[in-house]
């Protein structure tokens, strides 16, 4: 893969309107719960992504094919159900490619799914998912680097999946995506809320499941026969949506962005009040504006409805040109930080302690070259680049492309100036 970077010159402010693509983290997961229909389905809203990508070829490899259609609905249809492994090399680039093992566990028996391993946010553990699916009476054996998993049938049962740090939202879908198919009803006690997880249930209930509580800490399932193919449109991406609202906030730009759920980000619609960040919601539309900078605030990520950890990077950049100190707190995440060293290169001022952070605010970042970790660290490095001065080099941008369709074209089309442009630096080890 050649490596590319993005020079962006600072300083231009964002202007304009913008549309949000469909949610990446519900769509993954409704990708490989196609494996359970027994006829073709036809996705529309399925963003345009390297995470999408990877997750067709994992549905591949499995015996599903994936193609895109002109009107860039993705049309799935199961081929074979010979292959039921899915290999370390595809599931250690993306976690949500874990979510294959409850679809093919319930539809075909069995399933040999590699363990995706650690990430940039930590380690990432899957116990919540295992727990899960042995209630519903599977056999799990970990065997060299690979969860493998049987069952002549899954029967419903009564299952708490609340883990140290909360609920857990791929762990959710991937029970969920077993018990439709399993025997009799099964109660998931903790569940996580996230509207990923209700867009999950709809897509399950449009090809004949039966679940009641999505949304709620209590998913009730009926399990049914068979699932049949079906139609539907992934809801809009609501990271999406913030990261462009913030970045217009942060450039004391006025945009308005379409194809946005407002309902689903309640919470940072309630810190932009406390920051000051004028916005007006309408249906299915945003419209920020933006003058002088943003007051300070106090932010934990929480699980939904709280404060998304995803939105914790971007909206930390905002803050590094407010008005006072804010404090940013990981309780999702904790190592979820390594955007604050590239952020304090540019010239912002961070204090760390553990999983807080204290920013006090200034006037004006400066451009850098700096380097992205993970997708949402990417993104606040671009943020935090259109309000910098002079220009800044991110390097490490397929982070981003993992997870925001056309970033760089929709900021451009908003008056940013970003270019991709490849980057010959040699890749090398981290410093020790
Ligand atoms: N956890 C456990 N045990 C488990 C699973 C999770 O202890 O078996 C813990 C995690 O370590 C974490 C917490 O529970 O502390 C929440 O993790 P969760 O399982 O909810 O995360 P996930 O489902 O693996 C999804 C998103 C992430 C997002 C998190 C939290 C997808 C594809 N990924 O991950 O999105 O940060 O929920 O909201 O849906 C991103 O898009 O950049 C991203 C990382």
């Amino acid at each position: 893969m050649a490596l590319e970077k993005f020079i962006i010159e600072g300083g231009h402010r964002l202007k304009g309107e913008v549309t949000v693509a469909g949610s990446k983290n519900a769509a993954l997961p409704i990708l490989a719960a196609t494996i359970l229909a027994e006829g073709p389905c036809s996705l529309g809203g399925v963003p345009r992504l390297r995470d999408v990508d990877v997750q067709a070829r994992i549905l591949q490899t499995l015996g599903v094919s994936v193609e895109r259609d002109p009107l860039g609905r993705i049309n799935t249809r199961i081929r074979s159900e010979e292959h039921s492994m899915a290999p370390y090399e595809l599931v250690s680039m993306m976690r949500a490619s874990f979510c294959v093992l409850g679809p093919l566990l319930a539809k075909r028996g069995y399933a040999k799914v590699s363990l995706p391993g650690g990430c940039a946010l930590g380690d990432r553990p899957v116990d919540l998912h295992l727990k899960g699916l042995r209630a519903l009476g599977a056999e799990i054996e970990i065997e060299h680097g690979y969860v493998v998993a049987r069952a002549k049938k899954l029967r419903g049962a009564n299952i708490y999946l609340g883990g140290p740090s909360g609920s857990s939202v791929l762990g959710t879908g991937n029970v969920m995506m077993a018990a439709v198919l399993a025997e009799g009803q099964t109660v998931i006690e903790h569940a996580a809320c996230e509207p990923e997880v209700v867009d999950l249930a709809n897509f399950l209930s449009a090809m004949g499941a039966s679940i009641e509580g999505a949304g709620s800490h209590r998913i009730r399932i009926r399990g049914v026969r068979t699932l049949e193919g079906c139609s539907y449109d992934v809801i809009p991406d609501r990271i999406e949506a913030a990261t462009l609202l913030m970045a217009a906030a942060m450039t004391g730009g006025e945009v308005i962005i379409k194809n946005i759920e407002p309902t689903h980000l309640e919470a940072v619609f309630d810190k932009f009040k406390e920051a000051g960040v004028g916005f007006t919601r309408n249906c299915r539309t945003v419209a920020v504006s933006m003058a002088g900078r943003p007051g300070e605030v106090e932010i934990a990520t929480l699980p939904y409805p709280g404060f998304p950890t995803d939105l914790q990077a971007p909206m930390m950049a905002l803050m590094c040109v407010g008005q006072g100190a804010s404090v940013f707190t990981d309780g999702i995440y904790p190592d979820r930080l390594h955007h604050v060293a590239e952020l304090k290169r540019m010239g912002a001022r961070v204090l760390r302690v553990n999983n807080t952070c204290v920013v006090i605010g200034g006037e004006r970042l400066q451009g850098a070259p700096v380097m992205a970790s993970d997708l949402r660290a990417g993104a606040a490095l671009v943020l935090a680049g259109l309000a910098a001065h002079g220009e800044t080099h991110l390097r490490r941008i397929y982070h981003i492309d993992r997870g925001y369709e056309n970033f760089e074209g929709k900021l451009n089309s908003l008056g940013a100036r970003i270019t991709r442009a490849p980057d010959d630096s040699p890749e090398k080890p981290p410093a020790l």
